[in-house]
């Protein structure tokens, strides 16, 4: 049966070759569950040579460590690799089918990004933002088909969270939308699509969760009584972890868009801005063991 609000699935397009801007923490996840689950070239692009070079070793990293636990064998560990390439030419991407992109979180930015790579792709190529907290709409404000953009939103760690949030604008054409549900499908995850609202479903709740968490920690309660307090409710990881995996500044960026867009229902917390310009809230002590903030 198909999910209500899902277009007819014939309409969906065929992927040979993605395109993935950005090489970062996401980006380079994704990018390899494209490659694996799809098997087909994917490039990688980001500002500088050295970013790319660094995305495309931490994704020969981890088609090894694929590898080393016997989930692939060697034969296919070397097909994977063969199939990802980093680049800084843009013009790489004439021939993709679908680009994603994972770059900083910030309006101009993903606008610039996406009308610059517009002039390179063909006509009927989908682009797909992994935003989490941006509108989808506003990010194809400066296209010139719109109807091709589609939010593709996957969560942290990528290769065992089953979730993408397939967000719809009111220009996303039935196809593109047919496209993303069956790439989700072919990438083994469960897609949901949601509307373009800050947040869409699921950090509209996360950030509810942390900022709360943060308020309290604000009024004195320690992070460490806070995830105590709150491991009954049976998360899968502590909200300070949780923090820490998304990293502080994603973590901080999404108090502050929830808050910009319902002051009077988000906390943005003062803290969480400070501590992220630390980076964790956990440090490693001489022995190596991880100790809390
Ligand atoms: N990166 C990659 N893989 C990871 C990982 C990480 N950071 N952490 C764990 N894994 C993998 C492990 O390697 C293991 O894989 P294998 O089975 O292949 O060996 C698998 O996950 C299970 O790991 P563990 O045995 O350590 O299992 P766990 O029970 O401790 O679970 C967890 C780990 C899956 C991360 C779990 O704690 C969890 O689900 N946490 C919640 C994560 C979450 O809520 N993510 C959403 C964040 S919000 C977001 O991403 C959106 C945004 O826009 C901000």
């Amino acid at each position: 049966k198909r999910p209500a609000g899902a277009p007819d699935k014939e309409l969906a397009r065929k992927i040979t070759k993605v395109g993935v801007i950005g090489a970062g923490l996401m980006a380079t996840q994704f990018a390899l569950l494209f490659v694996r689950r799809l098997q087909v070239p994917v490039v990688i692009t980001d500002l500088d040579q050295e970013r790319v070079d660094k995305g495309v070793q931490t994704i020969r990293s981890e088609i090894d460590a694929l590898l080393a636990k016997k989930r692939i064998s060697p034969d296919e560990a070397n097909r994977l690799k063969a199939l990802v390439h980093g680049t800084t030419d843009k013009a790489d991407f004439a021939d993709c089918d679908w680009v994603i992109e994972a770059v900083f979180e910030e309006l101009t930015v993903k606008q610039d990004v996406f009308a610059d790579v517009e002039k390179h792709i063909a006509p009927e190529a989908v682009l797909a933002t992994n935003t989490s907290s941006l509108s989808v709409e506003q990010i194809g404000a400066k296209l010139e088909h719109p109807e091709r953009l589609v939010g593709f939103h996957f969560f942290n760690p990528v290769a065992v969270m089953p979730l993408i949030e397939v967000v719809r604008t009111p220009q996303t054409s039935d196809e593109v939308l047919a496209t993303a549900m069956a790439t989700a499908k072919n990438l083994k995850k469960n897609a949901v699509i949601t509307r373009d609202t800050p947040g869409f479903v699921v950090n509209r709740v996360l950030a509810k969760l942390l900022g709360e968490a943060m308020h309290a920690v604000e009024l004195g309660t320690s992070f460490a009584d806070v995830d105590a307090a709150l491991a009954p409710l049976g998360l899968p990881m502590p909200p300070s972890e949780l923090l820490d995996l998304v990293g502080l500044r994603v973590g901080a960026h999404v108090l502050d868009t929830h808050h910009r867009a319902f002051p009077d229902r988000f906390y943005d917390s003062e803290k969480l801005h400070k501590l992220a310009e630390y980076g964790t809230l956990f440090e490693k002590d001489k022995k190596g063991a991880i100790k809390g903030f």
